[in-house]
């Protein structure tokens, strides 16, 4: 037995070695690895064997068999790079081999395509700082100094003196922080500005990470009412998530805005008629709203004579609910896994 099985081995490998093509390789592998195989027989011989003697055949069996798996396996991979290195013959007529491409984080791409719808109808795009005073990401937008989004808990605020006007330093919790910002840039309305943002909040779960990015947009002029805010909706919606998906208004509070909206989309997989995903049809994307008129003044724009809309959503929600898209867990997006990445 252990002779026998010693000389199969060495048979084995001598014609693995000697294989030419990838036909002659499975022919072997089903030959001495195969179900009804060489191998095979042995190990109904095996069981027949005695204790002692199972023992020590068996040994040699589990070596034979590795051995023999191991040579197959490496003479394929072998055979497999060989084939692309250019034999003596170069034949330069044959297609290159295409160097692997990467391509944009899926992120870049939403806040590209956001940028853009924008942009077509007159936004303005602009990024404001990421770490902001209190001034502007808090108390020029009407939040008072109780607001819970004031709180260690809500926000990150940065460990440094605190400015008598300005108040302290955070990492902005919001791209609201650039509308009054904007006011002061521009000035005199028009304003239509659309600020996109990296935002930072103390969570970590599956559908918030502690680092994700919002936009916000803004329009200040004569005359600007609830109409051309959801005018404004209906066309991102339309544009970003397919002509079938519909947009609606719900009645919310935010200290910015009066009065304020939840911004909700269609969902995609019952197309608003309610499943087990949405529950009633709807998918919630974000708050908007008519510009308070304290925001205005904190800006140095009359609220007698202009009146203005905001709006703000995260990126990534916003980007989760394009159809055909379902992202169990937003923390996967930053967890720079290349075989999440290579799906988009
Ligand atoms: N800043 C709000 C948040 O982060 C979202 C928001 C709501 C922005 C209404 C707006 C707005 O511009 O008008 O939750």
């Amino acid at each position: 037995m252990r002779e026998k099985l010693q000389n199969l081995k060495n048979e084995a490998l001598a014609q693995i070695i000697q294989a030419t093509d990838p036909e002659e390789l499975d022919r072997l592998r089903v030959h001495y690895l195969g179900k009804s195989g060489q191998l095979a027989q042995f190990a109904k011989e095996l069981a027949k064997l005695s204790p002692e003697e199972k023992s020590e055949s068996g040994q040699i069996f589990n070596d034979a068999k590795t051995a023999i798996s191991n040579a197959l396996a490496s003479k394929s991979e072998i055979r497999s790079r060989s084939e692309h290195i250019p034999k003596s013959e170069i034949d330069s007529t044959l297609p290159g081999i295409r160097p692997p491409t990467g391509h944009l984080h899926p992120v870049t791409h939403a806040i590209e395509e956001i940028s853009s719808i924008f942009e077509k109808i007159g936004f303005v795009r602009v990024r404001y700082p990421e770490v902001d005073w209190d001034w502007y990401a808090f108390e020029s937008l009407n939040m008072p100094k109780t607001h819970p989004a004031r709180d260690d808990w809500e926000t990150f605020f940065v460990d440094t003196p605190e400015d008598k006007e300005m108040g302290r330093l955070v990492l902005t919790p919001h791209t609201s922080n650039g509308q009054v910002r904007e006011m002061e840039r521009v000035k005199t309305p028009p304003i239509r500005m659309i600020n996109i943002g990296k935002c930072y909040r103390r969570q970590s779960d599956v559908s918030h990470t502690p680092m994700f990015h919002q936009f916000d947009g803004l329009v200040i002029n004569h005359g600007i009412n609830i109409t051309h805010l959801k005018g404004t909706i209906d066309y991102f919606v339309k544009q970003f998530f397919g002509p079938k998906r519909q947009s609606r208004l719900r009645p919310s509070h935010f200290r910015f805005t009066e009065p304020s909206f939840e911004v909700d989309v269609t969902c995609d997989i019952c197309n608003g008629k309610g499943c087990k995903l949405c529950k009633e049809g709807w998918l919630e994307l974000g708050g908007a709203g008519m510009v308070h008129p304290n925001v205005l003044k904190a800006g140095k724009i009359d609220p007698n004579t202009y009146t203005g809309f905001a709006l703000g959503w995260g990126v990534e929600r916003t980007y989760m609910m394009k159809s055909g898209l379902k992202i169990d867990d937003l923390r996967l997006l930053y967890s720079n896994d290349i075989r999440f990445l290579n799906q988009f």
